[in-house]
């Protein structure tokens, strides 16, 4: 019998994993519950507003909710019905006490292992899928397999067996990564249990029938490797964007080209052409705080040669929003008071309405440092952006960008939203204060177009 999935965390993970879990799975039951009341109801939209966006994900839930697929509040009837438990909950970075800015805060799995435990019945596959520290399997281990009593004994025959099974899906791409994944990541303990557990695992991702990810694409580690990899390459990413990042502002400064540069660079196959798009920084949910937890780990383990080449991953990134900052202030005459600035753009990147650690979040608050009069546009995150920026008075939202633009000052592009590239730019120009100032911290608009029509263009790395 194929055996039920619970997934505990119904968000940016949780939701579109699971859904694509059951689309590949149509013989088994998926039930995704969070504490979050209005999430859940959310993802029971019956106009399917879903509460997170991305592209292609309410095709696939329109075709398997109420199918195999179920969002829930009730945590605990799920887990006693499910045979395989995903833990997808938030692993923040922690602001408090040991570890404070650079730690994970693991209360949120802690309190999930402890739910598990006083409602399970039988034997459980835990599968870690959130971003977790290395060892965090080895507490969720005693937590779970603990005996209730006041010596906490490990019983002959554990009931629990955990495996770690880290995502790599990106926003904005999520359905696509799920579906053809570069690489899926098991780690299980090296015991009979353990490679039963494994097995069991590797077969939801095969897919009934489905011919969903290849074998050679399952990779088997121990769960220590398992826990480390995905941390590690978070943080190879991020390093290379901070890499990019540190030559553009070399470019700048010399009349080089960072786009030509990372082209030139990237046609090397050793170096590869991906993630060398120099850019406002990166933002997300994940960067930041994995490579934190990266730096925590390495100090925890005496390491702090290492700790610190990777806190300068971080270093370099929020310098790039204060360059941005800088630059600004110096083209506009060395005063930004009272000027109005339109940030086109406050997703953390495109595709997404995700703003989390976005740096458009940071340019916002620098500008108002100044006192300058801004307006954000967003096609999707002006709901989140709102959130964000409550505590700042006279921001104007606008969702129609032409708004957002009229009588403005400068223009800082933030997202690479394709629609930018699609708009009036002649039509913005006109209805702009000059000297009109376009600022294409992306890249991803044509410079020479938009100068010939009278703007000002400044880029990253140019
Ligand atoms: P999220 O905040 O969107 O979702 C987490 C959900 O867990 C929330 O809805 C919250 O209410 C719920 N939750 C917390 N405690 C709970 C509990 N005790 N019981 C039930 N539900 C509970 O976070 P996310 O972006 O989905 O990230 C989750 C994890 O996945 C993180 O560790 C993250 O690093 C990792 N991850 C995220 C992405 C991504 O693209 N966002 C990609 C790879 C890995
Ligand atoms: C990233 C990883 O790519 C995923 O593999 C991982 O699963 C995920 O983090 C996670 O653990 O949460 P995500 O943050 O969704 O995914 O998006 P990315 O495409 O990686 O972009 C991250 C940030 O880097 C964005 O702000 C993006 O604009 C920026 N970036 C990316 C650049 O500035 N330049 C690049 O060349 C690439």
């Amino acid at each position: 019998m194929n055996k039920n999935i619970v997934c505990i965390g119904a968000g940016y993970i949780g939701g579109p994993t699971m859904a694509v879990i059951a689309k590949m799975n149509p013989d088994r039951k998926v039930t995704v519950v969070d504490i979050n009341e209005a999430r859940i109801k959310a993802w029971n939209s019956k106009t399917f507003a879903l509460p997170i966006y991305e592209p292609g994900l309410v095709d696939v839930v329109k075709e398997v909710r109420g199918k195999n697929l179920f969002f829930s509040t009730d945590i605990k009837k799920a887990v006693q019905e499910c045979d395989i438990i995903f833990v997808g909950v938030n692993t923040p970075t922690k602001m408090f006490g040991r570890g404070a800015g650079r730690a994970s805060d693991l209360q949120f799995w802690e309190a999930t292992a402890r739910e598990i435990k006083g409602w399970a019945k039988g034997e459980k596959i835990i599968v870690e899928k959130s971003t977790l520290p290395v060892k965090t399997a080895a507490a969720m281990d005693a937590i779970l397999n603990c005996e209730d009593g006041p010596q906490g004994t490990v019983p002959a025959k554990k009931r629990f067996t955990v495996l770690s099974n880290p995502e790599f899906l990106a926003e904005g791409t999520a359905i696509n990564d799920l579906m053809n994944p570069d690489r899926v990541l098991i780690g299980g303990p090296d015991t009979p249990e353990g490679r039963e557990a494994v097995r069991e695992l590797t077969a939801i991702y095969q897919g009934a029938g489905m011919k969903w990810v290849p074998s050679y694409k399952i990779l088997t580690t121990n769960v220590w490797s398992a826990e480390l990899t995905k941390l590690a390459a978070n943080a190879m990413l991020a390093q290379r964007v901070s890499s990019v990042n540190a030559l553009a502002g070399l470019c700048e400064a010399t009349g080089a080209d960072i786009d030509e540069v990372a082209r030139v660079m990237g046609a090397d196959h050793r170096i590869g052409p991906k993630f060398l798009k120099a850019g406002p920084g990166f933002g997300g949910s994940c960067f930041k705080k994995d490579v934190l937890n990266l730096v925590y780990l390495c100090e925890t383990f005496g390491l702090h040669t290492a700790a610190e080449y990777w806190a300068g991953v971080i270093k370099m990134n929020d310098h790039q929003q204060e360059r941005i900052v800088s630059r600004l202030f110096r083209e506009m005459f060395n005063t930004l008071a009272a000027k109005r600035i339109a940030i086109f753009g406050f997703a953390f990147k495109a595709d997404t309405g995700d703003t989390r650690e976005t740096p458009a979040g940071t340019v916002v608050r620098l500008l108002a440092a100044e006192h300058a009069a801004i307006s954000v546009t967003d096609p999707k995150a002006l709901p989140n952006a709102k959130k964000d920026l409550a505590d700042l008075d006279g921001i104007a939202f606008e969702a129609d960008p032409y708004k957002a633009a009229k009588d403005a000052d400068a223009i800082v592009v933030m997202t690479d939203w394709k629609d930018y590239l699609a708009l009036d730019w002649a039509k913005i120009y006109k209805s702009m204060r000059k000297p009109a100032l376009v600022y294409d911290t992306r890249n991803c608009l044509d410079a020479r177009a938009l100068r010939a029509l009278g703007f000002k263009v400044l880029n990253t790395g140019k």
